[in-house]
C-alpha cells in the first residue's frame, strides 16, 4: 500500500477565486495560485464536505481493514482522491465548436464531488489547441462548462514552446487571430516577436492576393525587414490564410540565413520551423473533422519539395509528443500540491481524449515510460468515428466524457475493494460490489446512476 495516501496533506496554498464573468488577464497575473469560477460559485463552498469525509474515513477503514501495518492514528481524511487523476483533452471531448457537450458539464460535477462517494477528483486540460493565453482559455472553458479553472491545470498546444524563448531573439509567429499569437508569445518571455501582417505591411507584394485590414494595417508593426534577421517560425495556431503564411514561410526557408527579400543558393539557410501540433484533422462545429495544423504542415513540406526538390524537416510539438506529456505530469504533480497538499503522483492517470493520433498514441506510449500508470479512454464525440478502427488502441471507448469519469470511477472502486477484500480478481470484487448492491450497500453502479440522474 503507498503510503502516499495516509499522509497528512501539507496545507495547501490559498487560492484567489475570481468570476468567469470578470476575470480579466491582468487580475489573473497576480502573484498569488488564482481559480476563474463562475458567478454562482464565488461564495459556495461545494456541498460535497461531508458526504466527502464519510467515504474518505470509509475508504481509510478499508485500508486499515486490509493492511493491519497502518497505525491507529491515520490522520484526518480529505475529501480529494490521491489515487488516481484525469487529464482532458478539450475539442472534440468537452467543446465542439467553441460550445460546451452537455454530458462534459456532468463529468466536471462528478469530479468535483458529485458522486456516489463525494470525493473529489483532481484534473487538468491538455489540449492541442491555442491562439490565446492559457488564462484566457482557462476564462472561457471556466463559463462554457460553468467549472472552476486555473491556468495551473491548463496546458495549450504551444504552452511547452516558452521553453524556447531564452534560445530566439527575433522570432515569426503564425495563426490565430488578429495579434493574440503574438501577445501569446511576448507573455512566454520571446523579446521581439514578428507577424505575417507585419511582413505584409512592410511589402504588401509579398502576398499578391491577400491584403491587410484596416485592423491588421493598423495593429502590424512597420519593421524594415530587409535588416530583420527571423531566427525561428513558430506556428501557435490554425492558421487564417494558408496561401499567404505559407508563401511568407517559404520566403524565409529559402532565405539566406532568416533575412526576407534573399535567397539561398542551397535553400538550406532558412530558420527552422516549430508546430504546436500536428493534428492532421480535429472536431469543430462541422459534424465531420476539419483540416488542422497538421494538414498545414503537410501542405509546407510538399509545396518546398516542389520548389526546391529537397525534403523539409520540420518539429511538432502538442500530443502525442512525449515532451507534453511530461509537462503534464509535472503540472499536475504542481495542480496537486497546490491545490490539495497532494505530493506523492496518482497511480493513474485517465486521459480522455477524441483523437487517436495524437490522445490516445501518446497517453499509450507515455505509459509505457512514465512511472505511474497513464490509461487511455477513446470517447465517440469527436474527431473518432464509431464503427471505424482507431489507429491507436485505447483502453476503454465510451460515448462521452461523462461516461470516461464514471469508467475510472468504477474502475479504482472496483481495485479498491479487490484491495481491501483481498480478492484475487477485479472480476471478483466487481461481483463483491454487485453482491453489496443488492443487499443495498452504496456501489458505484446505482449510485453513479443516482448521481448522474440528481445531475439532471
Ligand atoms: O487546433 C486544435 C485541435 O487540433 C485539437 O485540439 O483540444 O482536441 O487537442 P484538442
Ligand atoms: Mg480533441
Amino acid at each position: 500500500m503507498s503510503q502516499a495516501s495516509t499522509v497528512l496533506p501539507k496545507r495547501p496554498r490559498p487560492f484567489q477565486r475570481l468570476s468567469s464573468e470578470d476575470a480579466t488577464q491582468e487580475a489573473l497575473s497576480t502573484r498569488s495560485p488564482t481559480v476563474v469560477v463562475p458567478p454562482k460559485h464565488l461564495m459556495a463552498p461545494s456541498d460535497a464536505h461531508e458526504v466527502a469525509t464519510a467515504m474518505e474515513l470509509a475508504r481509510h477503514e478499508l485500508e486499515e481493514f486490509s493492511s493491519p501495518m497502518s497505525s491507529p492514528e491515520t490522520p484526518p481524511v480529505t475529501n480529494v482522491t490521491d489515487k488516481y487523476a484525469f487529464a482532458f483533452d478539450i475539442d472534440g471531448v468537452l467543446i465542439r465548436g467553441g460550445r460546451p457537450i452537455p454530458e462534459a458539464i456532468e463529468a466536471m460535477k462528478v469530479l468535483n464531488g458529485k458522486n456516489a462517494y463525494g470525493i473529489k477528483v483532481p484534473y487538468i486540460f491538455v489540449t492541442n489547441g491555442g491562439g490565446k493565453t492559457e488564462r484566457e482559455r482557462c476564462i472561457q472553458l471556466s463559463k462554457q462548462l460553468g467549472i472552476e479553472a486555473s491556468p495551473g491545470q491548463f496546458i495549450c498546444g504551444h504552452t511547452p514552446m516558452r521553453e524556447m524563448a531564452a534560445k530566439y531573439q527575433t522570432v515569426l509567429v503564425v495563426g490565430g487571430e488578429g495579434e493574440k499569437c503574438r501577445q501569446v508569445a511576448e507573455g512566454y518571455g520571446f523579446k521581439d516577436v514578428v507577424t505575417p501582417g507585419d511582413i505584409i505591411k512592410d511589402n504588401p507584394d509579398t502576398t499578391p492576393f491577400r491584403k491587410l485590414t484596416a485592423d491588421e494595417e493598423k495593429n502590424s508593426r512597420a519593421l524594415n525587414f530587409g535588416r530583420v534577421k527571423i531566427e525561428a517560425i513558430f506556428v501557435f495556431a490554425d492558421s487564417r490564410d494558408w496561401a499567404g503564411d505559407q508563401q511568407i514561410i517559404l520566403d524565409l526557408l529559402m532565405s539566406k540565413g532568416g533575412y526576407l527579400g534573399t535567397r539561398s543558393e542551397t535553400f538550406n539557410e532558412g530558420p527552422p520551423v516549430f508546430f504546436s501540433h500536428n493534428d492532421v484533422m480535429w472536431s469543430a462545429s462541422h459534424d465531420l473533422a476539419r483540416l488542422g495544423m497538421g494538414a498545414l504542415r503537410l501542405s509546407l513540406e510538399a509545396m518546398y519539395k516542389a520548389v526546391t526538390g529537397m525534403e523539409l524537416n520540420t518539429t511538432a510539438f502538442g500530443k502525442p509528443q512525449m515532451g507534453t506529456f511530461q509537462f503534464a505530469t509535472r503540472l499536475l504533480q504542481q495542480w496537486r500540491r497546490d491545490t490539495h497538499g497532494i505530493d506523492a503522483p496518482p497511480e493513474t492517470v485517465y486521459f480522455v481524449g477524441d483523437t487517436p493520433e495524437s490522445d490516445i498514441r501518446g497517453t499509450n506510449e507515455f505509459n509505457k515510460q512514465s512511472e505511474n500508470k497513464w490509461y487511455s479512454i477513446l470517447v465517440r464525440t469527436g474527431v473518432y468515428q464509431e464503427g471505424t478502427k482507431p489507429k491507436f488502441a485505447p483502453k476503454a471507448t465510451v460515448d462521452n466524457a461523462l461516461d470516461a469519469v464514471l469508467h475510472g470511477m468504477e474502475r479504482e472502486t472496483k481495485k479498491m475493494f479487490k484491495k481491501a477484500l483481498n480478492l484475487p480478481s477485479a472480476k471478483l470484487a466487481g461481483a463483491a460490489i454487485e453482491k453489496a448492491s443488492n443487499e443495498n450497500m452504496p456501489t458505484v453502479s446505482s449510485k453513479a446512476n443516482e448521481a448522474t440522474n440528481s445531475l439532471a
